[in-house]
């Protein structure tokens, strides 16, 4: 089969300090609160090898049998502390607004609306990137009490990346809520898209996303590889290159090639945005990957061979590396050597009464 013309856009993958860094925190969004200083951890550093002074000195009795007996102790039989008592753990809660999934992607020149070019729309976003993190924690805290308006779930937000690695070009969410006025309500209110356009969510991509619920498809972000977005918007249907017939038919090999690539995040069809979930109007419209790559030529090469490409399914076909902003606050990691501002927004969300410890959040696990 010969190769089709993709319009592929699609970004070199190195892995940029630049483009992963986060703006340090500014005094905006955290000026109500006021933190002491964080107490820097005095973790105590212990080590046989510095008994003596010498960092990498080491007599035989720092070998004792002890040690060793100790390390046998793993494994599948190791049994310590038995007189510990047993807690059992209850299934972790589904989200009070889990039930449809959504996509939205947005391009940042392809919505503002005030004709900037690329590296002032960079700027602008760069500057709204803490707002949107809070913005969206906001969201997810919530519990059967506290701040039980919040209708939408922000699972993920992507920073969309340019081909040079040195822009952030738009973003894509996946979102989860039980009724799309309530995405389109919080797509409005959502610091990035406010800053392009004051909000107009009817001028950005948004779908019913039919994602893929199985453990074959999920791989661990980025392990093999960085993270990649493969995002396809079929042929109209009877078209010659009818997308209802072209699903069809590469329905099983599709499945088959993620599978087998073991390198997929998430997957899985788009759906019109219907304002019901089974409205059979609500067809397959296009697909929405999130996948490994080693470099721009792998994931390049990856989509063109995937089945539905090859058989010429897609009218629009993007591909960009990606960043993850921590918008759960489960992922921050406490860290004396730097400004950690995650953690300070955790604190401050603390501090205004919101739940944010991992047993008081326990639906927060995507
Ligand atoms: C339609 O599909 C064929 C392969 O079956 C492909 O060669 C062709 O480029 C596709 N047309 C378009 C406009 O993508
Ligand atoms: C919900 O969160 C608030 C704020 O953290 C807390 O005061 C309240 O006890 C929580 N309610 C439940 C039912 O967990
Ligand atoms: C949650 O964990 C915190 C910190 O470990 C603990 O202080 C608190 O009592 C726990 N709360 C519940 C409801 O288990």
């Amino acid at each position: 089969m010969m190769q089709q013309t993709l319009l592929l856009s699609i970004i070199l993958c190195v892995v940029g300090t630049e483009a992963f860094s986060v703006p340090s925190m500014t005094k905006t969004s955290l000026k109500q609160y006021n933190p002491q200083h964080h107490q820097q951890s005095s973790t105590l550093f212990m080590s046989s090898f510095s008994a003596d002074g010498s960092e990498y000195a080491s007599t035989d009795k720092d070998y004792v049998d002890d040690d060793i007996v100790e390390k046998e102790k793993f494994g599948p039989s190791f049994e310590d502390d038995v007189s510990s008592d047993v807690v059992e753990e209850k299934p972790v809660p589904m989200s009070k607004n889990a039930g449809n999934r959504f996509v939205a992607v947005v391009w940042d020149a392809e919505v503002d609306s005030e004709g900037r070019d690329s590296m002032e729309l960079h700027e602008d976003r760069d500057a709204c990137v803490e707002d949107h993190v809070l913005f969206c924690r906001k969201r997810n805290l919530y519990n059967e009490t506290f701040n039980t308006n919040s209708m939408v779930d922000i699972l993920r937000s992507l920073p969309l990346l340019s081909a040079d690695l040195q822009r952030i070009v738009g973003h894509a969410m996946i979102l989860e809520s039980p009724d799309i006025c309530h995405v389109k309500e919080m797509l409005a209110e959502e610091p990035f898209l406010k800053a392009l356009n004051g909000g107009d969510w009817s001028k950005i991509n948004l779908f019913r996303w039919r994602h893929i619920r199985d453990y074959t498809l999920r791989r661990d972000d980025g392990r093999l590889g960085y993270p990649c977005m493969m995002f396809g918007i079929d042929h109209d249907p009877e078209t010659d290159n009818d997308s209802k017939q072209i699903r069809e038919e590469t329905k099983d090999a599709f499945m088959e090639y993620l599978i087998k690539s073991e390198r997929i995040i998430m997957a899985g069809p788009l759906h019109m945005p219907t304002e019901i979930k089974d409205d059979p109007s609500s067809i397959a419209t296009g697909d929405f990957i999130l996948f490994n790559a080693k470099s721009r030529e792998d994931a390049i090469q990856f989509v063109e061979e995937m089945p539905t490409s090859a058989e010429g399914l897609y009218k629009d076909l993007r591909v960009h590396f990606y960043n993850t902003l921590d918008i759960t606050g489960k992922f921050i990691s406490e860290d004396p050597m730097r400004d950690a501002p995650n953690y300070q927004m955790k604190e401050a969300m603390k501090e205004w009464g919101y739940p944010v410890e991992d047993n008081e959040t326990r639906w927060l696990n995507w």
